[in-house]
């Protein structure tokens, strides 16, 4: 009785207490996650979109693409070279993070390496002190882009090439060295590729990246089999059609070409994000040579809808010619390239329409209504469907109405919010009711460049088919891509 009594007045009292401010009901949660789900570095890494790679080395001097470890050091002389320029390029392209070629197969070390006589310090370049490595991360650091590293494990000119120990020892000496004095790194790029006839070599991968993670806390690590980015199979820049951020890690190693597919693609069930990198040059060389020329522009923009458009990064080579500067052709297309996804995207026709959706969790108001595809928030705001519905025979849908007039596109956007997991399988895109487009992934880009050209109509229509858990939409754009020339329309 007397505790009945207390609890009643103890009631009372914190009643009486409560500010008159207090919601009259709390926030709709989110969903629960699927998993598995991108770490930090993984999530930056991926909102960068475009990567800068630079290849550039004794091979840029001798014309050649695979050097032969025999190079005389004397070679590599680039007399006016100015690592700002390579980064005022990436600056003036929006991209957020260069990586550089500090050792290719040849061996030879743009940086001042203590284990090797193949190396900076045998060229005449700075009278014998110069460092590639450091000219580029001052000048990376001084203009707020972010560095990456390429060290190649096979390697054409160390004696130690061949020889387990001594070879790792040498190798991961040379990590310690890169990862220890030029600040935070990025990514790190490790492959396989080696000649047929080189020696039979054991890389201690697990070893390397190991020390990698050590020494720097908030690195991305690419290879064939990540752990951090995954390469996409192929060097033309291209994804799958369908391509998942997950896929399973166990399935994979390096250097093994029966695995190609299985890394454009990825795996709807796989227990690993570990998401695609596409790699490709804007010339057909990775190193400058005289002859070449950039690629065209609508070469570039196929590449970019067939990577970053298929949740990707796209890693474009851009290579320092014999001078070390970033050549004028290269510089004027990048410029041209960069105008054209500025003009593309920067205008959101779905802007000024008015959006629905078959469901929203929570209902009206709750925080995750369809209207939360055209904000700029590409990641955390999101329109989600109830839970429980199937949303009627229609499945999940959501639908962008112009207010007066016709809209008029030639490319969708959809991205999912990945921070919750990868989960649209199949959709389909609707124009005044006729389908339009048959899609598989979406993750956290996808851009349909509509095949037939331009459509026109008055309400367009997302309908997911098939996802992992309900779908989890972040944004939504129609745009006007004016390079975009169908063959034959
Ligand atoms: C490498 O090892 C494989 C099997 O372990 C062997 O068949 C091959 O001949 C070796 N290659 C060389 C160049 O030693
Ligand atoms: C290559 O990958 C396949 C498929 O995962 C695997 O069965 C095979 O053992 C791998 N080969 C090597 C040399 O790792
Ligand atoms: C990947 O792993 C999952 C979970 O173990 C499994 O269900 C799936 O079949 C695997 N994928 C492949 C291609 O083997
Ligand atoms: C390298 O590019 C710069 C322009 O950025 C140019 O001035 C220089 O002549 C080029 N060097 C060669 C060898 O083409």
């Amino acid at each position: 009785m007397t505790t009945l009594y207390h609890l009643l007045i103890s009631t009372l009292i914190v009643l009486s207490n409560l500010p008159a401010s207090l919601p009259t009901h709390l926030a709709t949660t989110p969903p629960l996650p699927v998993s598995p789900l991108p770490s930090y570095s993984q999530l930056k890494w991926q909102q960068r979109e475009i990567i800068f790679f630079h290849h550039f080395g004794v091979n840029t001097f001798t014309d050649s693409e695979w050097g032969t470890g025999k190079e005389n050091p004397v070679v590599f002389n680039p007399t006016g070279l100015n690592a700002a320029q390579w980064i005022d390029v990436a600056v003036q392209t929006g991209v957020s993070l260069s990586i550089l070629t500090a050792k290719h197969h040849d061996g030879f070390c743009l940086w001042p390496s203590k284990y090797t006589d193949h190396s900076v310090v045998g060229s005449p370049w700075r009278d014998h002190h110069g460092d590639v490595v450091k000219e580029f991360t001052d000048a990376a650091k001084d203009r707020g882009v972010d560095i990456g590293l390429y060290l190649s494990p096979w390697d054409r000119h160390d004696k130690r090439y061949g020889k387990i120990i001594p070879y790792n020892e040498y190798y991961m000496a040379q990590l310690q060295e890169l990862l220890n004095k030029y600040g935070s790194v990025k990514e790190i790029w490790f492959d396989g590729a080696k000649g047929s006839n080189a020696p039979n070599m054991s890389y201690l991968f697990s070893d390397w990246f190991s020390m990698v993670d050590e020494l720097q806390s908030t690195i991305n690590i690419f290879s064939d089999a990540g752990p951090g980015v995954r390469w996409v199979g192929n060097e033309d820049g291209f994804a799958g059609s369908t391509c998942w951020s997950t896929i399973n890690q166990t399935a994979l190693s390096i250097g093994n070409a029966s695995i190609v597919d299985y890394l454009t693609t990825g795996d709807p069930r796989g227990t690993d994000w570990l998401p695609a990198e596409c790699d490709v040059s804007i010339r057909p060389g990775w190193f400058w040579h005289k002859s070449e020329s950039p690629k065209k522009l609508s070469q570039l923009l196929q590449i970019y809808y067939n990577s970053v458009g298929r949740n990707c990064v796209m890693l474009l080579n851009v290579p320092p010619n014999t001078t070390g500067l970033i050549s004028a052709n290269d510089i004027q297309r990048l410029k041209e390239f960069k105008h054209a996804i500025d003009t593309i995207f920067s205008k959101n026709l779905a802007e000024d329409c008015s959006i629905k959706a078959s469901s929203i969790r929570g209902g009206k108001g709750s925080g995750f209504g369809p209207e939360l595809v055209l904000d700029h928030d590409h990641l955390w705001t999101y329109w989600a469907p109830k839970d429980d519905a199937n949303d009627g025979k229609e499945g999940h849908w959501i639908e962008i109405k112009a207010p007066n007039g016709e809209l008029k596109f030639n490319v969708v956007r959809i991205q999912e919010a990945i921070g919750l997991g990868q989960r649209i399988r199949k959709h389909e895109i609707y124009v005044d009711g006729k389908r339009i487009v048959k899609g598989t992934t979406v993750g956290y880009k996808k851009l349909h460049r509509l095949e037939n050209g331009v459509v026109t109509g008055r309400t367009v229509r997302i309908r997911v088919i098939g996802s992992r858990g309900i779908p989890l939409i972040s944004s939504i754009g129609l745009h006007f891509d004016p390079y975009w020339h169908p063959i034959g329309k």
